[in-house]
């Protein structure tokens, strides 16, 4: 039977939009929801696009109730993924889903990792501490912000003339060639 995933993101979604598309005429995964917190993040715009219903949710119902673990049950959701979002997950829906929420950060954990360490913000600190190398990190999700048990880590180069939008670029690229293979080994077991 196929795993239905449920990706949450915080803003453009391109990674929810590239595992969409690599899982559209998968028998293992199927994409079923998206849901976000932030009512003007792309990826509002990438489900309608790609027909994948999208919730929208706050800080209430996502950290102080179990409406969004309750939502997640009813629609059969086997694994969750986080792509791109930004809020620590709460102790409900670990629980509700223990070893099965997969995150992807853009930065080499455990290094540039942490609260307030996300998107432009690390590649911004890669350039300025003159990093050689940067990458991405998948792993599993605990309690603490990027913190759980690495799965997977692709590294690319930084060039001394690189801007953070040039890291960011590399890091979209590994990020689109590496998670959606990534995940569905996960889902493989
Ligand atoms: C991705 O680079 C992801 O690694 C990063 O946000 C970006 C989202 O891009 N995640 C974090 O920083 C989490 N700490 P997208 O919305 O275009 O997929």
């Amino acid at each position: 039977m196929k795993k239905n995933i449920a990706i949450f993101a915080s803003g453009s979604g391109s990674n929810a939009e590239r595992l969409t598309n690599y899982f559209t005429d998968s028998e293992i995964v199927n994409v079923s929801l998206f849901l976000t917190n932030n009512k003007n993040a792309g990826v509002i715009e990438r489900g309608h696009r790609l027909g994948i219903p999208t919730v929208i949710f706050n800080k209430t119902a996502f950290a102080k109730s179990n409406k969004i673990v309750d939502l997640l049950t009813n629609q059969q959701i086997d694994y969750v993924v986080l792509a791109g979002f930004l809020w620590l997950v709460p102790e409900n829906l670990l629980k509700a889903f223990p070893d099965k929420i997969i995150n992807i950060h853009p930065a080499l954990l455990p290094k540039y990792g942490g609260k307030g360490m996300w998107g432009h913000h690390v590649h911004e600190a890669v350039v300025e501490n003159k990093e050689a190398e940067t990458g991405i990190t998948i792993h599993l999700v605990n309690e603490e912000y990027d913190k759980g048990e690495v799965l997977f880590q692709a590294k690319c180069e930084v060039l001394p003339t690189d801007s953070a939008a040039d890291v960011a670029a590399k890091i979209h690229e590994l990020e689109y060639k590496h998670f959606p293979k990534v995940v569905e080994k996960v889902i493989l077991g």
